[in-house]
């Protein structure tokens, strides 16, 4: 596991940028997995800008997102489709077909998750797959619990999800309960990953998983450490904790 620090949150951003900018350009097909949430919208803006100034070209790379809430239709501001077309997809070439989100209106939800397991294998599996993770240790939406799926599959939200989730709606009732996800094992079968993390109601579950040396269901992002190709990413304010654990002050470790 490779950790970078940066020292803020735009560093983080373009440093993220870079790295995937860096996959397309060797491999101007790439399969990549995406994230939504606050965190990297700065990233997407930096790869928007890039396309935009002439240096990257989307047009043959295939996208996944991770997740969509269910019961929310890709025209509701909250959606992520809304959010992926409105942040990114609308900016760069990226073509239409290439774009994959998981239908969170699907009639038949064991079916939706299935053909979007093809879709992906179909693909030929995830290059390179961007995460954010929740304060809970979540990635994806695979939430905490006795286990965890590898298939991509209709999930409850974990109570700390919904409340982080309720800043992008109006009330925390409004925030859908259920969510289609990737499961664990599709984001483990990815043969890169860059775990982001920014802004300090993360710090603490930063120092929880940077800490351990073992993996367990109640952090799902704990089974990354098993996973041979991860760049963890995260902002000063993220890695507080940690860093004051591992110096026993607060260095800073540069990137
Ligand atoms: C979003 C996703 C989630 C988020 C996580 C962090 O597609 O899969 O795991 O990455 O909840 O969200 P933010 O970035 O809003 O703190």
């Amino acid at each position: 596991m490779k950790i970078m620090i940066a020292g803020d949150y735009q560093e983080m951003s373009s440093i993220a940028a870079n790295i995937i900018a860096e996959e397309i350009k060797k491999k101007p097909d790439l399969v990549l997995g995406l994230a939504t949430g606050s965190t990297p919208l700065g990233t997407y803006r930096e790869l928007v800008r890039m396309y935009k100034e002439g240096k990257l070209d989307f047009s043959r790379v295939i996208t996944f997102n991770l997740d969509e809430y269910y019961g929310l239709s890709p025209t509701d501001p909250r959606s992520y489709h809304y959010y992926m077309y409105t942040n990114f997809f609308n900016h760069v070439n990226i073509k239409p077909e290439n774009i994959h989100i998981p239908d969170g209106m699907a009639k038949d939800v064991e079916e939706e998750c299935r053909r979007y397991d093809e879709q992906i294998q179909k693909a030929g599996g995830i290059d390179l797959q961007l995460l954010g993770i929740g304060v809970n240790g979540h990635i994806g939406f695979n939430e905490p619990g006795d286990e965890l799926l590898t298939n991509t599959h209709l999930t409850n939200l974990a109570p700390d999800t919904i409340k982080a989730n309720a800043r992008f709606f109006e009330s925390i009732d409004e925030v859908p309960r259920k969510a289609i996800t990737v499961g664990l094992g599709t984001i483990m079968k990815a043969r890169k990953i860059i775990l982001l993390a920014s802004g300090r109601e993360k710090a603490k579950i930063m120092a929880e998983l940077l800490d351990e040396d073992a993996v367990s269901t109640k952090v799902p992002a704990s089974f990354l450490l098993l996973h041979r190709d991860v760049t963890v990413l995260m902002d000063k304010e993220a890695a507080n904790i940690y860093l004051k654990k591992k110096d026993g002050c607060c260095g800073t470790v540069g990137v």
